[in-house]
């Protein structure tokens, strides 16, 4: 997984841990919703905390490829995973970020599932270092963009793709097998904070603790008494591939417009030929079975 710890970040990792279905090789880290340091020490606590200090955590990028990096700790609270407290970590990162994911991929080609939670410039680098290096993964599943559905951060822009635009377009135009699960489908996956509080599992205490400024800033800007689980649910799209419907189409990512950076641009013009249309072929998820997801969430982070 290469994520940007982050509350959602943190729910979608112990969702892994908790699905016997995978086996976590490794995490790399990005600056995201808060600066690398704390995406990074928070996967390492998080880790820590949940018994799995064996699996390694790789810093990866400081900054995104080009534009000034942003941040969402509006969201997910200054240490980025809201009022949770967690032991201090006593391990270090095992290395590079970009490295690691060069080196899964490499060694293990064909058989890597890599699940991208946050901005996407450690897959970016990857890809520019080893071209068509994304490839030899058997999927790689994003979350990030909005097809057919406002944006969050901006009115046409999700927030991993305005973060690092540039990122965003490079992935999507390599050959990788990809999965692009957006605002279209996470969206539809709210846990409302009155389920969250009944909950009594051994992960309740701290999932409560860190959704708290995420259930905030819902309630404030869309109205919804929860939190939508847009890196859980990319992860879920991996796991469970038949809760969802994705549609194929063409696809890239504005990089220069001050209005759209980070907007995913669709071509569906009724061209006679594929040949001339804008970007790339790409799976879309544009529905999911929230019921089922969510009863699955439910059952594997907050009440065993
Ligand atoms: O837009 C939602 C995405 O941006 C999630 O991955 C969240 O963690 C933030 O990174
Ligand atoms: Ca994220």
């Amino acid at each position: 997984m290469d994520v940007d710890t982050g509350v959602d970040d943190a729910l979608a990792l112990l969702l892994a841990l908790a699905s016997p279905e995978v086996e976590l090789v490794g995490v790399s880290t990005v600056t995201g919703n808060v600066p690398l340091p704390r995406t990074t020490d928070n996967t390492l606590r998080l880790l820590q905390w949940a018994g799995r200090a064996d699996i390694p955590v790789y810093a990866g990028a400081e900054r995104p490829l080009v534009r000034e990096a942003v941040a969402a700790a509006a969201v997910h609270g200054a240490t980025g995973l809201g009022a949770a407290q967690l032991p201090e970590a006593r391990t270090a990162p095992a290395g590079d970020g970009v490295e690691f994911l060069l080196r899964t991929l490499q060694t293990r080609p064909g058989d890597m599932l890599l699940v991208a939670t946050g901005p996407l410039t450690n897959l970016a680098r990857a890809e520019a270092r080893v071209p068509g290096v994304l490839q030899r993964a058997r999927q790689v599943v994003i979350m990030g963009g909005a097809v057919g559905v406002p944006g969050n951060i901006a009115p046409t822009a999700e927030f991993n793709f305005y973060a690092d635009p540039h990122a965003a377009h490079q992935v999507l135009a390599s050959a990788a097998e990809l999965v692009l699960v957006g605002l279209d489908a996470t969206e539809q996956v709210g846990l409302a904070s009155a389920t969250l509080r009944a909950c009594t599992g051994a992960y309740a205490a701290f999932c409560q603790a860190a959704c708290q400024p995420v259930i905030a800033f819902e309630s404030a800007h869309y109205e919804f008494a929860g939190l939508h689980l847009h890196d859980p649910v990319a992860l879920g799209a991996a796991l469970w591939p038949q809760l969802f419907r994705t549609q194929r189409l063409w696809v890239d990512v504005e990089t220069a417009g001050d209005l759209t950076a980070g907007q995913v641009v669709v071509d569906q013009r009724p061209l006679a030929s594929d040949q001339d249309r804008l970007g790339r072929p790409v799976a879309c998820a544009v529905d999911v079975d929230q019921t089922r997801f969510l009863a699955l969430f439910t059952e594997r982070v907050l009440t065993p």
